[in-house]
């Protein structure tokens, strides 16, 4: 049975993406810091384990690593998807605040993905890494998160290709807006209508759709694809200006 551990896995994307590959027969390992979340969470999934960590802590990924991950074991996937919003303008964004986002949406990569080098080498695993379409385009108040996500990107980049040569594969999701718990808290009326403006699939994505992409990177389907940034995002990317005045209804 194959092996994946998610991070960030308690809601959102995180534990869309744990269900997808249970249903596809895969064994999970569901990773958070969110104790009761995470606990609640993986009631009932039959193959899912919870692993209670801190991704942005060394010595956590450490624990996690001795506990899960003895030599010789294999892991097949690893979805670095845990990540923190926090958007503010540049000049109320202090250093703390600068490095709470950092210390997750990127140090966090950087260390779960070192930690698994191993048993990915050893299972010929696929890294997928969760950036944003904010780490594509800047944007208001994102000077911390958007630059999070940007690091992310060229991160997996350099991953696919130093790890390639052990069959290693690495790709990066950037989700367009999804309704999840992190987005409803930074996402204000404002931000939710200039989404629907720029989007010409008109509507925010839904968690299974970001995690059908990353699945479908971790299968065997996706054998040759390594190294790519792929954006799942009702064709944000996509779009210049203009859109909304060319809409029908408009
Ligand atoms: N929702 C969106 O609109 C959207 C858009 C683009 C990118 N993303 C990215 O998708 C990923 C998942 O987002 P979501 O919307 O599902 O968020 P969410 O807040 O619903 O879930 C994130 C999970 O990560 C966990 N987490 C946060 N920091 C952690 C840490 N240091 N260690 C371990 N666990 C940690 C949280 O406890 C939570 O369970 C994030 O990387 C986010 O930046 C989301």
């Amino acid at each position: 049975m194959k092996t994946a551990l998610v991070t960030g896995a308690a809601r959102g994307i995180g534990l869309a993406t744990a269900r997808q590959f249970l249903e596809q027969g895969w064994r999970v390992i569901l990773l958070d810091r969110d104790v009761p979340a995470l606990t609640e969470a993986a009631k009932g999934l039959d193959h899912g384990q919870p692993c209670i960590c801190d991704v942005s802590r060394p010595e956590e990924v450490q624990a996690m690593l001795a506990e899960h991950f003895p030599d010789g074991t294999e892991l097949h996937a690893l979805v670095n998807n845990a990540g923190v919003a926090d958007f503010g303008p540049i000049e109320e964004t202090d250093f703390d605040r600068w490095r709470r986002v950092m210390e997750t949406n990127l140090d966090g990569v950087f260390l779960m993905s070192q930690a698994c080098t191993p048993a990915l080498r050893a299972g010929r695993g696929a890294i997928v890494n969760i950036a944003s379409i904010s780490g594509l385009r800047a944007s208001t108040l994102r000077v911390a998160y958007g630059t999070s996500k940007a690091g992310v990107m060229h991160l997996t980049q350099q991953q696919a290709v130093e790890l390639g040569e052990y069959g290693v594969r690495a790709n990066c999701v950037c989700p367009g807006p999804v309704a999840t718990k992190l987005a409803m808290a930074v996402h204000s009326p404002e931000i939710i209508a200039a989404y629907h403006d720029a989007l010409p699939l008109n509507r925010y994505g839904t968690e299974d759709e970001i995690a059908a992409m990353i699945t479908f990177l971790c299968s065997e389907k996706a054998s040759f694809v390594t190294g790519q940034i792929i954006s799942v995002d009702g064709g944000f990317e996509a779009t210049g200006i203009g859109l909304p005045a060319l809409r029908e209804e408009a």
